[in-house]
C-alpha cells in the first residue's frame, strides 16, 4: 500500500517533469502529444461543471408518498435477480435527505446538477391512474432550493425506471403504447417543472438500457433469448431494436409538444443521453478501421443519427436489413432535428475487432444486430488502459478527445453536454481507505483536459457533468460499486467528501493549488 504522502511528492514531480519537459521540448512535440496540465480557464466562463445521479439510484423511499411500484422495485425483489439481493428501497435516503444534499452541491460549487425523476413517483400508474401531488412536491422541493443557491437542474425524465403498471399492461418499451405514456409523462413534467427546469433530457441510454433488457436479460423485464443468455422469454436479436425504436419516437413526439406548447414561453431546450463509447482498430488493416467504423454506427449513431438526421445509419440498415425497424415518412420528419444538445455519458474505450473476417469473435459478437464487431480491452497481451470497479471500462482519456471529435464531424455544430464521466476503484474497501481517492482525481483531470483539447479543435462542448455526485445503488452490481466524489456509508447513510470532492471544489473556483492532488 503506497502511503498518500509519497504519491503526492510523486505527483509533485511529475507534473515538476511535464513542465520541464514541455519547457525545452515544444519544436519536435506535435500539439497532439504535448502533455497538458489541466486548468479552469480552459473552458469558457459559463461553461456548465455538474455532479449527477438518478432517481432510482439516490432516492429511496420506494413506497411513500403515493409513490407506485418501478420496474426496479419489482425486479430488485426478486431474489438472484442483483448482485447480493442489494436494492434500491433505502438507496442513499436522499428523499429525506435532499437538503442536506443540496448544501453539499453548493460547497462543490457546481452551477448543474442532473438529476432524474421517478416515474412512478409522478405518475403511480402511468396514464392509467392520477397525479401523485407529493411526488411532484418532492421535485419541486428540490428544484427550488437547488434554484436558491444558483444551481442548474438539468432534468433527465426517464432514467432506466418505469412505473411498473406499464410493464404488466403491455410489456413496457416494447409496445408502441408506451409513446403515449411517455408523451404523457413529458407533458406533465413541462407542466409542473418547466417554469424553472430549462435543460431537459428525455431518456438515458437508451441503448445501453436495451442491451440489458432485452438483449443479455439482466435487467427488468429480463428478456433475451440464446446465445445472448438464458431467459423465460425474449429475443435478443429483435428486442433491442425494437425498445430503442419505440424510445425514440417517444422522444420526439415529446419534443414537438415540448416545441409546440412549452418552450415558446418557457424557453429551455432538449436532449437525450447516449452511452457512447470510444472505439480503436484492434489490428491496423481495413477491416479493423471498418469494424471502428461499424461500432460507431452501432453503439451511438444507432440514436444520434434519427435524433440528427431523421434515420438509422446507413450501415446498421445494411447489415441488420428488415430486422431494424423502420421509421414512416411522419416519423422521419419528426426525428430530424429533435434534439437541442446531444447528451453523451462516456466511459471507455474498446478495441473493434472485425467478425467478418476473424475467428476471434464470441458467438454473441458474431450476430447482426453487434454489427460482427467483437470488443476487447486487450491487445497483445496489453490492457488498453488503468482498471476500475467496472471490469470492461479501463481509463483511456484519448478516447474522449477521439470520440468527441469524431461527433463532431458527424454531427455539425450541435451542442454536447458530457452528461456522465466518472471513475469506480477496482477494489471495494470499506471506509476511510476510500476517501483518499488520487485515481478519481487523476481520472477526472485527464479526461478534463481531452474534453478541452477536443473544444480547441471545434467541438461544441457546453458542459461536464461528473458521474457521480455520491456513491449509490449500481443497478444490478449494487453498492460495492462506487463512482462519488462524495463517500456514502451504508449503515449511517453519513455523505463524507472525498478528496475529489475537494478537487473539483478548487478545480470548478479556480484556487486549485498545484501540490494539493
Ligand atoms: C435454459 O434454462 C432452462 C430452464 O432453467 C434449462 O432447462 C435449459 O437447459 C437451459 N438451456 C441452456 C442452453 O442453458
Ligand atoms: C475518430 O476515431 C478514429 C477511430 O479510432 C480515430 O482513428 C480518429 O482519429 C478519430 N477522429 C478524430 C478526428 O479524432
Ligand atoms: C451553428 O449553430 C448556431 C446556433 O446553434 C448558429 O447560430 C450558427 O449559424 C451555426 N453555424 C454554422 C456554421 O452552421
Amino acid at each position: 500500500m503506497v502511503q498518500p504522502k509519497t504519491l503526492l511528492i510523486s505527483f509533485l514531480f511529475l507534473s515538476l517533469l511535464v513542465f520541464i519537459e514541455s519547457k525545452h521540448d515544444n519544436h519536435e512535440v506535435k500539439e497532439e502529444e504535448e502533455e497538458i496540465v489541466l486548468k479552469r480557464s480552459m473552458f469558457p466562463n459559463d461553461f456548465i461543471f455538474g455532479v449527477a445521479t438518478s432517481a432510482y439510484q439516490v432516492e429511496g423511499a420506494y413506497l411513500e408518498d403515493g409513490k407506485g411500484l418501478s420496474n426496479w422495485d419489482v425486479f430488485t425483489h426478486v431474489p438472484g435477480n442483483t448482485e447480493g439481493g442489494e436494492n434500491g428501497d433505502v438507496a442513499d435516503d436522499h428523499y429525506h435527505r435532499y437538503m442536506e444534499d443540496i448544501d453539499k452541491l453548493e460547497y462543490l460549487g457546481v452551477n448543474a446538477y442532473r438529476l432524474s425523476i421517478s416515474w412512478s413517483r409522478i405518475l403511480p400508474r402511468g396514464r392509467f391512474g392520477d397525479v401523485n401531488p407529493k411526488g411532484v412536491l418532492f421535485y419541486n422541493n428540490i428544484i427550488d432550493n437547488m434554484l436558491l443557491k444558483g444551481i442548474e437542474p438539468f432534468v433527465t425524465m426517464h432514467h432506466f425506471d418505469i412505473p411498473q403498471e406499464l410493464e404488466d399492461r403491455y410489456g413496457g418499451w416494447l409496445d408502441p403504447q408506451m409513446q403515449e405514456d411517455f408523451v404523457h409523462f413529458a407533458k406533465i413534467c413541462f407542466e409542473k417543472f418547466g417554469d424553472r427546469v430549462k435543460k431537459w433530457i428525455t431518456i438515458n441510454e437508451p441503448n445501453i438500457y436495451t442491451m440489458f433488457a432485452f438483449m443479455e436479460g439482466t435487467y427488468p423485464p429480463m428478456r433475451c433469448s440464446i446465445p445472448f443468455g438464458n431467459c423465460s422469454a425474449g429475443n435478443s436479436d429483435l428486442e433491442p431494436l425494437i425498445a430503442a425504436h419505440n424510445m425514440l419516437i417517444s422522444h420526439a413526439k415529446a419534443v414537438k409538444l415540448y416545441r409546440q406548447q412549452f418552450q415558446p414561453t418557457q424557453g429551455g431546450s432538449v436532449g437525450l443521453a447516449v452511452n457512447a463509447f470510444h472505439f480503436e482498430p484492434y489490428t491496423d488493416d481495413e477491416f479493423s478501421y471498418q469494424a471502428v467504423e461499424r461500432s460507431y454506427a452501432f453503439n451511438f449513431a444507432w440514436l444520434f443519427d434519427p435524433l440528427i438526421h431523421g434515420d438509422y445509419p446507413p450501415l446498421m440498415r445494411k447489415y441488420v436489413g428488415n430486422d431494424l425497424p423502420k421509421f414512416s415518412k411522419q416519423e422521419k420528419k419528426l426525428l430530424k432535428g429533435s434534439v437541442d444538445f446531444l447528451g453523451v455519458n462516456h466511459y471507455t474505450t474498446f478495441y473493434a475487432i472485425d467478425c467478418l473476417n476473424s475467428d476471434e469473435c464470441t458467438l454473441t459478437e458474431n450476430r447482426p444486430v453487434k454489427g460482427f464487431v467483437g470488443i476487447t480491452s486487450t491487445r497483445n497481451g496489453i490492457l488498453i488502459g488503468d482498471e476500475t470497479g467496472i471490469p470492461v471500462f479501463h481509463v483511456v482519456s484519448y478516447g474522449m478527445e477521439k470520440l468527441l471529435n469524431n461527433l463532431s464531424i458527424r454531427y455539425p455544430n450541435t451542442s454536447i453536454y458530457i452528461t456522465e464521466n466518472g471513475y469506480s476503484p477496482p477494489n471495494y474497501k470499506e471506509g476511510s481507505e476510500m476517501l483518499q481517492d488520487f485515481k478519481r482525481i487523476e481520472y477526472h483531470k485527464a479526461y478534463l483536459v481531452a474534453v478541452a483539447k477536443a473544444m480547441r479543435k471545434g467541438a461544441k462542448v457546453e458542459g461536464y457533468f461528473a458521474w457521480s455526485f455520491m456513491d449509490n445503488y449500481e443497478w444490478g452490481q449494487g453498492y460495492k460499486v462506487t463512482f462519488g466524489l462524495y463517500y456514502v456509508d451504508r449503515n449511517t447513510m453519513k455523505r463524507t467528501p472525498r478528496l475529489s470532492a475537494r478537487w473539483y471544489k478548487d478545480f470548478i473556483a479556480n484556487t486549485e493549488k498545484s501540490s494539493t492532488y
